[in-house]
């Protein structure tokens, strides 16, 4: 039986994208069976409509606050029997009760080598800073931003003129690389958590 996989995702949706065909190609051995967006127009979300994904919309002011939101997503993503949910873009931190449900089952992509330049315009700080590479990063989430144990990584170079949205493509392209790829080794069962380490079983 394939690994059920959800999505949470709030923009572009390229990394969704980039997983979603991969399931297809059979480079994952899993099936995307619920994307939830918190941007109705986000093209992410279009994007998973078209290839007939289900797809759920969650508005921010329907919830007093984050738990029951976050409790809200958790509900819909049980019901599924989902395996592994995989944030791709989403730009809300978690609550800790959410971590809690599936803790151990949610990974993250990081456009930057962390523990380096986590939070928002990653691609931005590594520039700024002056750092000669960077890079990606996929992560299990725990309850801190972007701080959970890391998986696999990939380093790009910075170049001298690179602008933030140069540095943005050039570490995306092996985002798509590296995301199936994590996801491909859970679903395999072939990673294993030991405290702050993740161990690729043979
Ligand atoms: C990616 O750079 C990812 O690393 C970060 O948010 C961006 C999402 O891009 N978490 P996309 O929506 O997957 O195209």
């Amino acid at each position: 039986m394939k690994g059920k996989i959800a999505v949470l995702l709030s923009g572009r949706g390229s990394n969704f994208r980039a997983l979603y065909k991969a399931t297809k190609k059979g480079k994952i051995p899993g099936e995307i069976v619920l994307v939830i967006t918190d941007k109705k127009e986000a093209p992410g979300a279009v994007s998973a409509k078209e290839y007939g994904i289900e797809t759920l919309y969650f508005r921010r002011k329907d919830y007093p606050d984050k738990a029951s939101f976050d409790l809200a997503m958790a509900e819909e993503i049980k019901k599924r029997d989902v395996e592994l949910v995989c944030l791709a873009g989403y730009m809300r931190v978690l609550s800790p009760e959410f971590v809690r449900k599936f803790r151990g089952r949610i990974m993250n992509i990081h456009p930057a080598l962390l523990p380096c330049f986590p939070g928002l315009h990653a691609q931005k700080q590594a520039i700024e800073y002056g750092v000669k590479f960077s890079g990606a990063t996929v992560h299990f989430v725990d309850e801190g931003v972007d701080s959970g144990p890391i998986i696999i990584q990939a380093v790009v170079p910075v170049m001298q003129n690179d602008t933030e949205e140069i540095l943005a493509d050039r570490i995306l392209k092996e985002e798509h690389k590296i995301y199936p790829e994590a996801v491909r080794l859970f679903l395999q069962e072939k990673l294993e958590i030991k405290g702050r380490r993740v161990f690729i079983k043979k």
